[in-house]
């Protein structure tokens, strides 16, 4: 549904991409993964035809966005950073306005709009003005207004930057149903975790290039997997915990009281109850997921 080959974009000598490659398949949730600067706004702006490319190519749909821009916009929709919700109209009001503006019937926009505002949880508030509403609801109402085209492929750029952890959990659930309607999407995030739970395909982005790309497990094995953290209650047991945790990872290291060693996220419990075997008390258990900077140095080698 959306191809890029060998994109380049630079402002006034600032390269934002340098040569990226992506494929996205129809029907699916794709995220784009990379920190602040990596070129993710860019590549957005160009595919939803806001901005040329220096060179390269970029198709939506098979419609080239330099060529055919015109055909491109009408399979697309776009919300991110920045939001079109006006604050004096009400959620319901706003939906009806951009499906009016897209020439839908009244009859249509209206209908369109209540099963968009129930989707995304906005029923309660649909007679809100928007400038009542909190953050985690204008991003809804935001990505809903996006939905009132009934685009084929929808971009959503950072959607949950800035949002409480429970706005940006109802928001995944609501962005995971999309593709169940026919709608492609492309994301970009910050956070591994995002990606995680969203993308099927993940392709990781720095100083404008694809440095990887796979599902999210082939990734985070990459970046070295989940490690458990073991905080002892006595540090006098650290030899007899090193031994029972390196049943379960290769090479377990203690920092003051904590010993921590890579393990299967499923082996937690067998693990804990083979120290509680072996008498080990303690005082602490994380388990500690790879970052995207452990991504990013996995990835670069270190040296990001
Ligand atoms: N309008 C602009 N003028 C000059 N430089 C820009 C502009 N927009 C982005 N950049 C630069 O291009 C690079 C990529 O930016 P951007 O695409 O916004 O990255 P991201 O969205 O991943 O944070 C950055 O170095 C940024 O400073
Ligand atoms: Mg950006």
């Amino acid at each position: 549904m959306i191809r890029v080959e060998n994109l380049r974009k630079a402002y006034r000598g600032v390269v934002a991409l340098d040569g990226l490659d992506l494929d996205v398949a129809e029907g699916s949730i794709a995220a784009l993964l990379g920190p602040n600067g990596a070129g993710k706004s860019t590549l957005i702006r160009i595919l939803a035809t806001l901005l040329r490319p220096d060179s390269g190519r970029a198709e939506v749909g098979g419609r080239s966005v330099t060529a055919q821009p015109y055909q491109v916009r009408a399979l697309i929709g776009l919300t991110g950073q920045f939001t079109a919700v006006d604050d004096l109209l009400t959620g319901h009001e706003n939906l009806v306005l951009v499906g009016r503006l897209y020439r839908l019937s009244g009859k249509e926009a209206h209908r369109l709009a209540d099963e968009l505002l129930g989707a995304f949880e906005l029923g309660g508030v649909a007679g809100r003005r928007a400038g009542t509403y909190s953050g985690g609801m204008r991003r809804r109402l935001d990505l809903a207004a996006g939905l009132m085209t009934r685009p084929r492929a929808l971009f959503l750029d950072e959607p949950t930057t800035g949002l409480d952890p429970r706005s940006r959990r109802t928001l995944w659930s609501a962005i995971r149903r999309l593709p169940e309607q026919g709608t492609t999407i492309l994301l970009t995030t910050q956070y591994l975790e995002e990606a995680d739970r969203l993308a099927s395909a993940v392709t990781v982005i720095d100083r404008g290039r694809a440095i990887a790309t796979g599902t999210p497990e082939q990734l985070k094995a990459r970046a070295g997997g989940a490690r458990a953290e073991v905080v002892l209650a006595d540090p006098r047991q650290a030899p007899t915990a090193t031994e029972v945790m390196s049943r379960y990872g290769a090479r377990p290291t203690l920092e003051g009281e904590t010993v921590t060693v890579p393990v299967a996220e499923s082996a937690l419990p067998d693990l804990l109850r083979d120290l509680d075997t072996a008498g080990v008390p303690i005082t602490g258990l994380a388990l500690r997921r790879p970052t995207l900077d452990d991504a990013f140095l996995a990835l670069t080698g270190g040296d990001s």
